[in-house]
Formats: structure tokens, C-alpha cells, sequence
């Protein structure tokens, strides 16, 4: 299958490469190298993949690109949480115009197949129950709350404490952020594409994934990047708020084994459809054990519990993937413990 990784030459974008290149399928790469999302120089790709440096938003280069093409991998995407407004124009001009430019031109040009960067954002806070009230959505913590070390959310009936659990796909969208509610527009887009041409797209919800490429030392490079970057410099992981945070850290080689398997599945009979998977691996772990885990691999000092937050950030969240599991047969295969000592040891 020929497919076009838009976002091909990014973290997660290369490693889908690496894996389509080696299930025997000929993937071929769009991406603007955004300076931003490429600190470390230019990337590394398998040798004879080409890659067309263009926007995803320049719809003739992306026609072109599209020549021939059986199935689109959009990851191409700004990412992180951003200065707040003040980027929103950019964000949602990348994420979100660009999806809408990248679907007109599949639309015009005959590919019916999408795979979709989806992220877990799209939910906000995760899921939790109240002892009595059941199933609660609790709202944005309050600053005062969290200024006073009070991190866990309350239930917004009782106040009472909540037990965390896992999202599931059905559970209903709380986009807390621009940069989330760009991911959310791009799922809608991608649903709207997929009833208006008879196309079949598939948004996997990714959870926070790392491992070998993974971008470090920028603002929106993600907690185990900016621990691990700590550890090289001989400081100590600074791990904010109590520690307690529930994620789910799922390795990149897991995340491009799951673009390919849906690539591969993504049938042209079942026509017009979207659907959505969470895609983590299954093993819900603190940013605490996180932390921990890297400085024991490095084998450098402790972390350190600073009790800082930063508004906006969400106690909990931590999918169900049982369904990607299920319908797909896809299942993480690297281990929190194997993945975080590969990870600690490398410098890239
Ligand atoms: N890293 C994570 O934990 C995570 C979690 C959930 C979802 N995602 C999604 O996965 C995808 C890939 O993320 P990543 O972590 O590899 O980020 P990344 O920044 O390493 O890769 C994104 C790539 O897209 C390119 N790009 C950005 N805007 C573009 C544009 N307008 N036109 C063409 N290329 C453009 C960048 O140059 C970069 O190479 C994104 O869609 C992101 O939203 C990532
Ligand atoms: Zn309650």
C-alpha cells in the first residue's frame, strides 16, 4: 500500500514510517519541518522514502503529493499546550485548516482511506465516580484548590473525593484548551469527509507517547522528555503537584504498529464511516513512577516533589483501549519498565 505520512518526519510520523517501510508498504512523507518541531536537525528517515517539504495547508503541493496514494496518515499537527490564545490562529490554521485543505484534496483525488492522529485531550479531565452520585464530570480545578496543595478533583455534587477510571470512546468531549479543541475539530472533520465521499477514517485517540525521537527541551515537549532532560544535566526531576497524576505512557513503536494495523484495515467496501480508538497501553502509572522510574534507570538523583501546577492541566486521565484491542487485535507490546530503561539510556 502506498500511503502519505503527513507529519512523516516528526516524532511519531517517523517511527509510523520506520514501521510502514518494514511491513512491506511504501510510504511517502509530507511535512513543513516546522522549526519548532525539529530542535535536534534534520530527520532521519529510511533510506528512498521520499519526503516533499510543504504545508499541509498548500493545496496544490498536497494534490500532488497525493498522486497514486491508497491511504492518508495525517499526523502532521502543531503540538502541546502553547502560550495559551495568543498561538491559536496558528493552531488551528495547522490542525485544523490544514486537515480541511488535506481532505478537499483527497475528496478531489479519489483516496478514501484517513488515519488519524487523535489524542486523548479531547476528553479533558479523564473519568470518575463519586461514592454517591456515580459517574461525575468535574470541572476545571479551581487555582485556589491547587495554590492550597488540594489536587484531587471534588465531585461537583457533593464535594465528596472521586475514584479515577478509565475513559472510554463513548464518554462525551471536554476540550480544555486550543490546542485540544483543534484535535477534536480534526476528528469532526474527518467524520464530515467520511459521510460526504463514502471515505473510512480512524482517529486514534493516542495517549502521552514516548520513546526513542521523542522532541526534548522545547515548550511543548512532554514530561518524560523535559525528566529525562533533567537527568542528563545531573539535576533532579521535578515532578509538579504531588506526584499522584494518572497518564498513560504508551511507546511510540506501539503507536506506529497501531497506524499500520488500521491503515491495513481500513476496508474501501465499508464505505462513509468514522471511528475513534484510544490508543494506550493499558498500564495507567503516576507521573511520580514515571519520574522514578527514569532517575533509577539513568541512575541519577531522586526527584524532587515540587507541589507546583500549572492551570489547565488535568489530575487524571488514563484510556480504556480495549476496543482497538479487540476490534483490531492491536496490543502494546513494549513494557513501562523496558520502555522508560531504553528511553533513559538514549540521548536522542
Ligand atoms: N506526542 C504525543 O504524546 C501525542 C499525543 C497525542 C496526539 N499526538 C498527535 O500526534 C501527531 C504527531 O505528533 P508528534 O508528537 O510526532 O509531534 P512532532 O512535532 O514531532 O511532529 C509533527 C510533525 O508535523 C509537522 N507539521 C506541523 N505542522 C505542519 C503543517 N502545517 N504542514 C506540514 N507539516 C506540519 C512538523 O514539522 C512535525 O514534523 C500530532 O497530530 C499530535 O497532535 C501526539
Ligand atoms: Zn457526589
Amino acid at each position: 500500500m502506498r500511503v502519505l505520512v503527513t507529519g512523516g518526519a516528526g516524532f511519531i510520523g517517523s517511527h509510523i514510517v520506520r514501521t510502514l517501510v518494514s511491513w512491506g508498504h511504501e510510504p511517502l512523507v509530507l511535512d513543513a519541518l516546522r522549526p519548532g518541531a525539529h530542535t535536534a536537525g534534520p530527520p532521519s528517515l529510511p533510506e528512498g522514502v521520499p519526503c516533499v517539504r510543504a504545508d499541509v495547508r498548500d493545496e496544490q503541493r498536497v494534490r500532488k503529493a497525493l498522486r497514486g496514494v491508497d491511504a492518508v496518515c495525517h499526523q502532521a499537527a502543531k503540538v502541546g499546550l502553547g502560550e495559551g490564545v495568543a498561538d491559536a490562529p496558528d493552531y488551528v490554521g495547522c490542525n485544523d485548516l490544514g486537515t480541511a485543505v488535506l481532505l478537499a484534496a483527497m475528496a478531489e483525488t479519489g483516496v478514501r482511506r484517513l488515519a488519524l492522529a487523535g489524542s486523548m485531550v479531547v476528553y479533558g479531565e479523564g473519568r470518575y465516580d463519586c461514592p454517591r452520585h456515580g459517574t461525575v464530570r468535574p470541572g476545571p480545578r479551581a487555582e485556589r484548590d491547587l495554590a492550597a496543595g488540594r489536587f484531587e478533583p471534588r465531585c461537583p455534587r457533593c464535594g465528596q473525593d472521586l475514584v479515577p477510571g478509565l475513559v472510554g470512546e463513548d464518554a462525551p468531549a471536554d476540550p480544555r484548551n486550543v490546542y485540544a479543541t483543534t484535535k477534536l475539530a480534526q476528528e469532526h472533520l474527518a467524520a464530515a469527509w467520511a459521510r460526504a465521499t463514502g471515505g473510512r477514517a480512524v482517529s486514534l485517540r493516542y495517549h502521552n507517547v514516548y520513546g526513542p525521537g521523542m522532541p526534548r527541551d522545547t515548550p511543548y515537549a512532554g514530561v518524560a522528555a523535559l525528566f529525562r532532560s533533567a537527568l542528563a544535566r545531573g539535576e533532579a526531576p521535578r515532578v509538579f503537584e504531588d506526584g499522584g497524576q494518572r497518564r498513560d505512557f504508551v511507546h511510540v513503536r506501539d503507536v506506529a504498529a497501531a497506524n499500520a494495523l488500521v491503515l491495513g484495515a481500513l476496508d474501501e467496501r465499508e464505505r462513509g464511516g468514522f471511528a475513534a480508538y484510544n490508543t494506550g497501553s493499558g498500564e495507567p502509572r503516576t507521573v511520580g513512577d514515571l519520574a522514578r522510574a527514569l532517575a533509577t534507570a539513568h541512575g541519577g538523583p531522586a526527584p524532587v516533589v515540587t507541589g507546583e501546577f500549572r492551570l489547565g492541566d488535568v489530575r487524571h486521565v488514563t484510556a480504556d483501549s480495549g476496543l482497538l484491542r479487540s476490534r483490531l487485535g492491536w496490543k502494546a507490546e513494549v513494557s513501562f519498565e523496558e520502555g522508560m530503561r531504553e528511553f533513559a539510556a538514549r540521548t536522542e
